[in-house]
């Protein structure tokens, strides 16, 4: 299937594309919001896009525009990426977080309990562990972590139990083993979630774990906020609150003087004395509208925040002491 973008115009209005500006899309999937962000771009304008998928480099690879320029990397190592290309700072960071529809869509990717696929779920497929190959390491203990942090599950450790039992008897190797398993622990218990089917959670649970998700997340902010001139734009989509939370307490931190810690809070500073905080945050949490929820079930979840750096400079120490 196509990737229909979430939240399109909503996302280059966030970044206030300004016609000669440089901007980063750090999640280029199949470049529908990289599209309009050239769309919105003068003739002098730059975007520097990045994927860690190969597939993505790919359809990279088909956008023929000087203005226009892609990496295969992780997005917490935008600073290297910018580094490389001369890129001192930059206007605006979009991240449209999680999966792209070809990447769910295609099988022998291992993303869904839908099709049935060797149980890969790396988005970079040149380095790291396999889900097939965590599941064959983690004990059970690490097991019930997994699917009941990042899957909030609430059957985790009888779903660990049944991994752990199964794979006694064969590798676990494919997507159609594991959602059997999982459909066995939970079957019929999915009370209240009766669109859901029963290996979701699982699933996401360890695709997140397997591409390192939420620390990619924790990583980027402060990196991309370095980056930032002043006005310059971070706008972030998420699928789901664990990123979402992420997020959201970052950028409350980050436009709070001392990042909000409630120690340095007590001292007795009055506001004209108190360092400015290096973010501001604009506007609230952003949801798709009811014509977008109509025509694309993927922007149910989707939520989008929205900060613009300050010209305070950012603190000797940053990032510590912002929450993780
Ligand atoms: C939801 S899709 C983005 C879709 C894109 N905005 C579009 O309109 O086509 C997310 C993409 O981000 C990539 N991705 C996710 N986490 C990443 C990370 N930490 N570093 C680099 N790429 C990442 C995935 O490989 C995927 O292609």
């Amino acid at each position: 299937m196509e990737h229909v973008p979430v939240l399109l115009h909503e996302a280059v209005a966030a970044l206030a594309v300004r016609a000669d500006g440089t901007y980063v899309d750090g999640t280029f999937g199949r470049g529908g919001h990289a599209r309009a962000i050239l769309a919105a771009l003068g003739p002098r304008g730059r975007l520097v896009a990045i994927d860690r998928d190969p597939a993505a480099a790919d359809a990279a690879a088909r956008i023929d525009d000087p203005r226009f320029l892609f990496r295969r990397a992780w997005f917490s190592a935008l600073d290297d990426v910018l580094d490389e290309l001369d890129v001192p700072t930059v206007d605006g960071v979009l991240l449209d977080l999680g999966v792209s529809s070809p990447q769910l869509d295609d099988a022998s990717r291992g993303f869904s309990y839908r099709f049935d696929g060797p149980l890969d779920m790396r988005m970079d497929t040149t380095r790291g562990e396999s889900a097939a190959a965590f599941l064959s390491r983690a004990d059970v203990r690490e097991l019930t972590e997994v699917i009941r942090d990042y899957g909030e599950e609430r059957f985790a450790p009888s779903i660990a139990r049944a991994i752990a039992a199964a794979r006694a008897i064969e590798p676990i190797a494919t997507t159609r083993q594991l959602a059997g398993i999982v459909a066995k622990v939970v079957g019929g218990r999915t009370r209240g979630d009766w669109k859901q089917d029963p290996a979701a959670r699982t699933f996401q649970a360890l695709r997140i774990a397997v591409n390192r998700e939420l620390d990619e997340v924790s990583a980027a902010l402060p990196i991309i906020t370095g980056r930032l001139v002043p006005g310059g734009r971070l706008a972030v989509i998420s699928f789901h609150s664990l990123e979402d939370r992420r997020v959201k307490r970052f950028i409350a931190a980050a436009s709070t003087p001392f990042g909000g810690d409630p120690r340095l809070a007590r001292l007795p500073l009055r506001g004209r004395d108190l360092p400015a905080p290096p973010l501001v945050a604009i506007d609230g949490a952003i949801k798709a509208g009811a014509d977008e929820l109509a025509h694309n079930p993927r922007a149910r979840s989707a939520v989008m925040r929205v900060a613009a750096r300050t010209d305070a400079p950012l603190p000797a120490d940053w990032p510590r002491g912002l929450p993780a």
